[in-house]
C-alpha cells in the first residue's frame, strides 16, 4: 500500500496555503493597508534574509531544518520503542515545560479526541501538567496508578527547574508504588546526547534515553524526539507528520516572496509592525488548534523579542504574540480586535472539512429568530463566523490574513510546524536579531536558582534579598 502522504494528488489537495489578501491596501484602505509595490521594492532584503537562512543551514546551525528528512533512524527507533512498550502502560505523562512540552500538546489536541482520556477504545491517556503548580501535580500523581504510567521527561539543558523538580517528585513517588528495580521501565528521558544533568540521572538509572539534537531550540523541536515519542505512543503517524513538513520545506524553498508562503507571511508581519501593528493574534477557526495557537505564541514571543540586535545595537523588538479561538473569543476579544487601537495584525486559521459534523436540527419552525439556524452545521456556522469576522475586521481596516488548512491531519500538521518556523527565522532576519536565544529568561531562572542556593549563584541570591523593600502603601 503506498501511503497517501506519498501521493501528489493527495499532498495538493491537503497543501496549507496562507491568503493575505487582507493584509494590502486594496482591501484594507490606504491609511492602514501595505502596497504591494512596497513588498516588490524589498527584494534585495528579502533575498538577503534567505540566503542568510540558507548559510546558517548549510552550517548546521538551523537544526530544525534538517528534521523533515534527516531522522530515518530516529524514526526507526522510536516506532519501535513505542510499539514494544505502549501496551504496558494506560497512562503517558509528560515532564516538560515550554518548546519541551507545547509541541506535544499541539499535536494531542489537533490529532486526538477532545475526550481522548475518557475514552478507553483511544489508547494511553495523555498528561502534560506543565507546570510546577502543587495542586495540579499531586493531584495527578493521585489519580494514576503508577504501575501503569511511563513519564517521559524532556528537558534540553537536563536542567530546568520547573522539569527536574517534578521529575524528582515522580521518581520518589513511583519507587514506592512500584519499588527501586522496577523504576526504570517507568521512565524514559529526551534530553542533549552531550550534556545536562537528565543524561547522567538517566545514564546512573538505566532509563530508555532519545536525543535532542544539539542544533535545535527548544521551541524549534516538536519535530525531533521531544513531541514524536510522545505522538509514537499516542499512536499519532510520525512519518506522515515529518512528510508535511518535508513538503512544506519543498515550498518554502525560493527565494521568491510572491511564491514563499513562510516569506510572504513572515515579511508581511514584518511591515505591519513598522506601521504600529505590534500585536499578532493568532485566532484559529477550529479547537483542535487552539493549541497550536499556544505553542506559536512562544515561538514567537521567545525568538522575536530581543533587547539587542545582531551588532549589539538596543533595539527591544518583537511583535506580541496573542492566542485566540474562534468562534468563542468574539465574545471576549473581537469587540477590541474591531474598535481598539489599530495595533494588530489577526492572523486567522480557517479549517475547510471538519472531521465530524453536526447538522442542527429542525425545531420550533415558527421561532424565527432560531429557526433559520436548522438544516446548517455546525462547521458551516463555524466557518461562515469566520468568514463574517474577517470580512467586518477587513471593513474597519484591520490588517488580517488567513492560513486555510484543508483538513487537521498528520500531513497538514506538519506542514504548519515548518511553515510558522520558518516564518519565525525569517522575521528574525529582518528585525537583525537572534532568534534562536533567550537572554532575557534567565536573570529570572539565576534568582530563583540563588534562593534556592544551587551552587554558582550566590551574588544573585545576594542581589534578590538587597532588592528594594516594598511600601506597604502600595499594598492596598
Ligand atoms: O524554547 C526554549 O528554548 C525554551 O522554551 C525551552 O524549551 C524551555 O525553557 C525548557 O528548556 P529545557 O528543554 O532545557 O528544559
Amino acid at each position: 500500500m503506498v501511503e497517501r502522504y506519498k501521493d501528489p494528488e493527495w499532498q495538493n489537495k491537503m497543501r496549507v496555503k496562507v491568503d493575505v489578501n487582507n493584509m494590502f491596501k486594496e482591501y484594507i484602505g490606504a491609511e492602514h493597508g501595505i502596497k504591494s509595490e512596497h513588498v516588490d521594492s524589498l527584494e534585495e532584503k528579502v533575498v538577503t534574509a534567505h540566503q542568510s537562512i540558507e548559510k546558517q543551514y548549510e552550517e548546521g546551525k538551523l537544526g530544525f531544518m534538517e528534521l523533515p528528512e534527516q531522522q530515518e533512524e530516529v524514526i526507526d527507533e522510536i516506532e519501535q520503542f513505542a510499539n514494544n512498550n505502549r501496551d504496558k502502560f494506560d497512562n503517558f505523562v509528560i515532564l516538560g515545560i515550554g518548546g519541551s512540552a507545547l509541541g506535544s500538546i499541539a499535536l494531542q489536541t489537533a490529532l486526538k479526541s477532545p475526550y481522548h482520556n475518557l475514552k478507553e477504545e483511544d489508547g494511553l491517556n495523555i498528561y502534560v501538567p506543565d507546570n510546577v503548580d502543587p495542586e495540579r501535580f499531586k493531584s495527578l500523581l493521585d489519580t494514576l496508578d503508577l504501575e501503569k504510567t511511563v513519564f517521559n521527561v524532556i528537558s534540553k539543558s537536563g536542567s530546568t527547574a520547573e522539569t527536574m523538580s517534578l521529575f524528582l517528585i515522580a521518581r520518589r513517588t513511583v519507587e514506592e508504588a512500584v519499588g527501586q528495580d522496577n523504576i526504570s521501565e517507568h521512565f524514559i528521558a529526551t534530553t542533549s546526547k552531550d550534556s545536562g544533568y537528565l543524561r547522567v540521572i538517566a545514564q546512573r538509572e538505566g532509563f530508555k534515553m532519545f536525543y535532542i539534537p544539539d542544533n535545535v531550540g527548544g521551541r524549534f523541536s516538536v519535530l525531533t524526539p521531544v513531541g514524536l515519542v510522545y505522538a509514537a505512543f499516542a499512536g499519532i503517524d510520525i512519518r506522515e507528520l515529518l512528510a508535511g513538513a518535508a513538503y512544506m520545506k519543498r515550498i518554502c524553498s525560493t527565494p521568491d516572496v510572491w511564491e514563499n508562503p513562510a516569506y510572504l507571511s513572515g515579511l508581511l508581519q514584518y511591515l505591519a509592525y513598522q506601521q504600529g501593528k505590534v500585536m499578532s493574534v493568532m485566532m484559529p477557526y477550529a479547537h483542535s488548534l487552539k493549541d497550536v495557537a499556544d505553542w506559536y505564541r512562544q515561538l514567537w514571543a521567545e525568538s522575536l523579542g530581543k533587547e539587542k540586535d545582531r551588532e549589539g545595537e538596543t533595539v527591544n523588538v518583537g511583535p506580541t504574540p496573542i492566542k485566540a479561538l474562534g468562534a468563542t473569543d468574539q465574545h471576549s476579544q473581537a469587540q477590541l480586535y474591531m474598535e481598539g487601537p489599530y495595533d494588530k495584525v489577526v492572523n486567522f486559521i480557517e479549517v475547510k472539512e471538519f472531521h465530524q459534523d453536526i447538522e442542527i436540527p429542525d425545531l420550533y419552525e415558527d421561532i424565527k429568530g432560531v429557526s433559520y439556524l436548522r438544516g446548517k452545521s455546525l462547521a458551516d456556522l463555524l466557518n461562515t463566523e469566520k468568514k463574517a469576522t474577517e470580512l467586518a475586521l477587513t471593513r474597519r481596516q484591520r490588517l488580517n490574513n488567513t492560513v486555510i488548512v484543508p483538513k487537521v491531519n498528520e500531513f497538514t500538521m506538519g506542514q504548519m510546524f515548518y511553515l510558522f518556523e520558518l516564518e519565525t527565522a525569517f522575521v528574525g532576519e529582518l528585525f537583525n536579531i537572534n532568534a534562536y536565544n533567550q537572554p532575557g529568561v534567565e536573570l529570572g531562572k539565576h534568582y530563583t536558582y540563588g534562593v534556592f542556593g544551587r551552587e554558582g549563584y550566590e551574588d544573585k541570591k545576594e542581589e534578590y534579598y538587597d532588592r528594594p523593600k516594598k511600601k506597604d502603601k502600595y499594598i492596598v
